[in-house]
């Protein structure tokens, strides 16, 4: 019989896992008769020596299977979910299941809350007055295939392996291991009963990943798993060194959102709507090519199908729909405060990182898991960089429902940084990355 002691070693050494060695691990991990001491062991060869993506794709799928798993097969269509590996003012989820939906590809999805610079989707749904996100699977399934879309919260025993895994990951120094973060997201998205998965890393000051190299080579990974595992997968790496969009706040995103859908949105959140949008129709099986893709998802927008399909989901959810018309409908916060540049220059950098703690001090977002958000709350970029600003000039608006913004104001004046040299806005898209 096998022993976890053996599979440590012959990690140790470098040698390659089989599925039973594999699946040794995650079950004995997870039923509690590999102790610890054993699994951080473990974990930290991975971390030394890596692993091949067939180990990858196994380690994937046993966490997977230790767990609940979604049976989404009475959804018509191909289900494709969406996944964000996390930054500062990421809105795109809120558009794409309404814009993706319209051409067709039917978005079953299952979004959290969890911890950051402001809420989850969830969160950002709920500044909709009415909105709930409690649905039977019936009542899911019935939606989606009436209306092709739905949004609800997580709910089931979905890989508990993953979360007892990544709770040692995190008290042993092996969070920031490629395969096993890869291994990690796939396993979530497929448990959630995900057909094909796009996924958008992100990469810079705001990001899990800071270089542009370790995002490449997560989502190289993650594909490879999504081959191995028979889930289309693509990925994209975009930029994160600055916030995306211009609002960051939950009630904020909703109004970005819409306008967005509209075909008003800021410049580079509706950009990379559009690239994560067309893989997504073309991973759902509604276009051949990214291209046709990217003219039905300008279509659906020009026509207002878009809009109104997220106006369907609102009302369908127990929302007013009349919010898509009526942006007064959401949470507005109590004082707007400007934030005025101390010097005439570009704006060279805007650290998304520290722009989100400000938003997150408003009460934008949560930073244990009992904090309440302030859903009114965050901050709109009124400049991105590469604008040019005059002394005295607003490039950011503070929304508070607190007369005292002084360490949000300090964060975003020390943060944001203004020179005489004129620099080129950076490279939304990093990368493209297919089977
Ligand atoms: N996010 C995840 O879901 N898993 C990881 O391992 C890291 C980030
Ligand atoms: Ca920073």
């Amino acid at each position: 019989m096998t022993r976890m002691v053996d599979v440590i070693e012959k990690k140790r050494n470098g040698g390659l896992l089989t599925k039973e060695e594999i699946e040794l691990f995650v079950e004995g991990y997870t039923n509690g008769t590999i102790p610890d001491y054993q699994a951080s062991a473990f974990l930290m060869a991975v971390y030394f020596k890596g692993m091949e993506p067939e180990e990858q794709a196994h380690l994937t799928m046993a966490m997977v299977e230790s767990g609940e798993q979604i049976d989404l097969s009475a959804i018509k269509g191909s289900k494709v979910d969406k996944h964000s590996t996390g930054g500062v003012g990421d809105t795109t989820t809120l558009i794409l299941v309404p814009l993706v939906a319209a051409c067709g590809v039917p978005v079953a999805k299952m979004s959290g809350r969890g911890l950051g610079h402001t809420g989850g989707t969830l969160d950002k749904l709920e500044a909709l007055d009415g909105f709930h996100i409690e649905l039977s699977k019936d009542e899911f399934v019935k939606q989606v295939n009436d209306l092709k879309l739905a949004v609800i919260g997580q709910s089931g025993n979905l890989t508990p392996a993953d979360q007892k895994i990544y709770a040692l990951r995190d008290v042993t120094a092996t969070v920031d291991s490629i395969p096993l973060i890869a291994s990690s997201i796939m396993s979530k998205k497929i448990a959630a009963g995900a057909d094909a998965i796009v996924l958008d890393v992100k990469s810079g000051d705001g990001a899990f990943m800071k270089t542009m190299e370790a995002s490449k080579a997560l989502a190289e990974s993650m594909v490879a798993i999504g081959e191995q595992v028979g889930r289309n997968t693509m990925a994209i790496i975009s930029d994160m060194s600055q916030p995306l969009g211009n609002a960051i706040g939950n009630a904020l995103e909703v109004k970005e959102a819409i306008e967005t859908l509209k075909g008003e949105g800021p410049e580079d959140l509706t950009e990379l709507c559009l690239t994560l949008g067309s893989q997504m129709v073309v991973v759902g099986g509604k276009a051949d090519t990214l291209e046709e893709a990217r003219e039905l998802l300008k279509e659906v927008i020009e026509n207002g199908q878009a809009l109104s399909l997220f106006g369907d989901l609102i009302e369908a959810q127990g929302g007013n729909r009349a919010v898509i018309e009526d942006l007064s409908l959401l949470p507005q916060a109590q004082y707007q405060i400007p934030v005025a540049a101390e010097k005439s220059g570009y704006i060279t950098k805007m650290e998304a990182d520290d722009i989100g703690i400000a938003a997150m001090l408003l009460g934008a977002g949560r930073a244990t898991k009992e904090d309440e958000i302030d859903l009114a709350v965050g901050i709109m970029l009124d400049k991105k960089v590469g604008d040019y600003v005059e002394k005295g000039e607003t490039f950011a608006t503070i929304h508070a429902n607190a007369e005292d913004v002084s360490q949000s104001t300090a964060l975003l004046l020390e943060h944001i940084h203004i020179e005489k040299e004129k620099v080129s806005p950076p490279a939304l898209i990093g990368d493209v990355i297919t089977k």
